[in-house]
C-alpha cells in the first residue's frame, strides 16, 4: 500500500493529466474550427495519450492497493490567438507537467518508496519525448510566420503523426 502523501500526490496527477487530456481537446475543437485539419490530428493523438498517462497512474495506485480519489477537472481556455499561440501554450503545458513530475520523483525519493520511484521513470523519460515533439511544432510554425502557404504544408506534415503502439504507451 502507498503512503497516504504519495497516493494523494499521484491521484492529483491523475487530474493533471485528465486535464491535460481537456486542454489538448480544446486545442483540437480550435484548429478544427480554424480548418487546419493536420493540427486537429496531431493534437487529438497527444489528447489520447494523455488518456493513457492518466489511466497508467489510476491502475498503478489500485495495484498498489490504494484508494482512487478523482476531483473535478477544470475548464480549459477555448480560443487561443493564433495556432502558434495554441501550439506555445501546449509546449508551457508540458513544461508545467514535467514539473511535477519531478515533484513527484523527490516525493518518492523523500518517502523512501522505490517502487514508486522505478514506476515514475517511464513518465521521466515520456516528459523528455513530449516536450520535444511540441517544442519541433512550435519552431516549425515560427519559422511558417504568417506564410499561408508554409502553414499549409506543416499542416500537411502534422496530419502523418502516428498514435503511439507501444503496450506500454496504451496501458
Ligand atoms: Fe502526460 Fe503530456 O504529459
Amino acid at each position: 500500500m502507498l503512503k497516504k502523501s504519495i497516493e494523494e500526490e499521484l491521484n492529483r496527477q491523475v487530474n493533471e493529466e485528465l486535464y491535460s487530456y481537456y486542454i489538448y481537446l480544446a486545442m483540437v475543437g480550435y484548429f478544427e474550427s480554424e480548418g487546419w485539419k493536420g493540427m486537429a490530428s496531431w493534437m487529438r493523438i497527444q489528447a489520447d495519450e494523455e488518456m493513457t498517462h492518466a489511466r497508467k497512474i489510476y491502475n498503478y495506485i489500485i495495484s498498489r492497493g490504494s484508494r482512487i480519489a478523482l476531483k473535478a477537472i477544470a475548464e480549459p481556455p477555448g480560443e487561443w490567438d493564433s495556432v502558434l499561440d495554441a501550439f506555445r501554450a501546449a509546449l508551457k503545458h508540458e513544461e508545467y507537467i514535467t514539473g511535477k513530475i519531478n515533484d513527484l520523483v523527490d516525493l518518492a525519493v523523500k518517502e523512501n518508496d522505490h517502487a514508486s520511484r522505478s514506476f515514475l521513470q517511464w513518465f521521466i523519460d515520456e516528459q523528455v519525448e513530449e516536450e520535444e515533439n511540441v517544442g519541433d511544432v512550435v519552431r516549425l510554425l515560427e519559422r511558417a510566420g504568417d506564410k499561408s502557404q508554409t502553414l499549409f504544408m506543416v499542416d500537411k506534415e502534422l496530419a502523418g503523426r502516428q498514435p503511439a503502439t507501444s503496450a506500454e504507451e496504451n496501458a
